[in-house]
């Protein structure tokens, strides 16, 4: 197995965290552009690197070429229970893409506990975040599920695409008879598609909920307990600028996250968004030793691809051309394992490194590239919009590597509360978790 630490993801987000305090550097993205050659995979949260990177999450519109990720495996349906253990669920540093192997894929640290799925978040960690192994092309997915609490505290259950599609359940920590609504379409932050909503029964804490997406080529409804809370046409979506659906409309991941958005190290408005600054003494912490959000039952139901689908085969979704619309997926039947974590969606047999032992006895590898994103977990990027541009100020870049094209990228977070329309705006979410990340790795 290859770990190379995230030095340079976290010198960078240091760098631009010390000057300003809620911007990181993006490696890839709208604005940035793409990948390089030696770590073509652009991952989930805007890093560039190969294995890992070009599995889930890999976004091919800013990867060195469309066919840098890793084919994505097609829906499948499936339920999964925890009753007996977790063993559905396979590490990050373990998977290399085989998913008929496991259902999930966890970044940070999930328990099973009672015949249920844990998402841990220890003291001064990053939270966990759970990964469907297949993607979604439009389906039904559903959550039965206690969120954590607290202040600061953030549980998400979401789908999200390699284009940064994204549907949204979102719970904060202190208000728990209240879930969030919200979709994003290829990650472009928009301050007003955002709904908070009343959950009825029991605290979404103390009691199991049933919360359910349900997608399809032409609306999105969002479920609690089987009652409709919310219902988002495509239609109602057009965009006269862009002569585009601005709809989530990509083969997509499931994704369950607890994640600290009250860090003290987050931008103002985020901690305000998530209650409060985050409390590591909190009773569930001393009690259980993290916090926790409580999964019981995960389902996925797969809906038939829109009609006109371009289907080359039946295994894996690819892009073949870099619109990121729904007209760009093909269904192909493009393998999708990696042999080794060096691999990426043009090489996938390339074989693990040799291990290089020095003469003081320890490894040291000597092409320092990232093949594991996020490393230690980290909230979902949901919420966690990449804005480029507009604030493109090189002075702010502390970091030391000179790859020109850097930008410096700022995080934004919103969403809209319906019964006001007032906007209110959150910024830095994903600063959050990458400034969490960066204290991981450098301590
Ligand atoms: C940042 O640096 C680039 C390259 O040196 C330069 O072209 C650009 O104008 C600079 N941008 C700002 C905002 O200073
Ligand atoms: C959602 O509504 C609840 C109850 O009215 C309120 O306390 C909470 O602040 C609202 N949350 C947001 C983000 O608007």
């Amino acid at each position: 197995m290859v770990k190379f630490l995230e030095s340079l993801l976290a010198v960078a987000i240091i760098g631009g965290a010390v000057v300003s305090g809620n911007t990181i550097k993006a490696e890839c993205g709208k604005d940035v552009g793409k990948c390089p050659e030696n770590k073509p995979c652009c991952s989930q949260y805007s890093q560039c690197g190969i294995g890992a990177y070009c599995l889930g999450g890999c976004d091919s519109k800013f990867s060195f070429k469309l066919e840098s990720c890793v084919p994505a495996p097609v829906c499948q349906n499936k339920a999964t229970t925890f009753e007996s253990g977790i063993d559905s669920v396979v590490s990050i540093y373990e998977y290399l893409g085989d998913a008929s192997k496991a259902d999930w894929v966890a970044e940070g640290k999930p328990v099973a506990w009672d015949g249920k799925l844990l998402l841990t978040m220890p003291p001064d960690s990053v939270g966990t975040v759970l990964s469907s192994t297949h993607y979604v092309w439009y389906g039904r997915v559903s959550a039965t599920m206690k969120t954590s609490r607290g202040a600061g505290v953030v549980s998400a259950f979401i789908l999200f695409s390699g284009v940064k599609d994204e549907i949204d359940f979102e719970w904060v920590g202190v208000n728990l008879h209240n879930v969030q609504s919200n979709y994003y379409f290829q990650g472009i932050p928009v301050y007003t598609n955002g709904g908070n909503h009343t959950v009825d029964g029991g605290s979404t804490y103390d009691e199991y909920h049933t919360y359910d997406i349900d997608w399809t080529p032409d609306s999105i409804t969002w479920h609690v307990d089987g009652k409709v809370i919310r219902t988002k046409y495509k239609k109602d979506t057009w965009n006269e600028e862009t002569k585009n659906y601005d709809f989530p409309q990509t083969p997509s991941r499931v994704q369950l996250s607890l994640w600290p958005g009250g860090l003290p190290t987050n931008a103002e408005g985020t901690i305000e968004w998530a209650g409060g600054v985050i409390d590591w003494n909190h009773p569930d912490v001393k009690e259980a030793g993290y916090y926790y959000a409580t999964v019981k039952e995960l389902k996925i139901e797969c809906y038939d691809p829109p009609a006109d689908a371009k289907k080359k085969g039946s295994k894996s979704y690819i892009y073949g051309d870099e619109s990121g619309l729904e007209s760009s997926v093909i269904i192909s039947d493009k393998p999708y394992i990696l042999k080794s974590f060096l691999g990426s969606g043009t090489d996938l047999d390339k074989e693990p490194p040799k291990s290089t032992t020095t003469s003081n006895g320890g490894s040291q590898p000597t092409d320092v590239v990232e093949t594991i994103p996020g490393n230690n977990g980290g909230g979902t990027s949901t919420h966690d919009i990449i804005e480029t541009g507009g604030n493109t100020d090189n002075s702010t870049s502390g970091n030391t590597d000179t790859g020109s094209g850097d930008t410096t990228t700022t995080q934004k977070v919103g969403f809209t509360q319906d019964s006001t329309g007032d906007a209110f705006k959150v910024k830095g979410s994903m600063m959050a978790v990458a400034v969490a990340i960066a204290g991981l790795v450098i301590v």
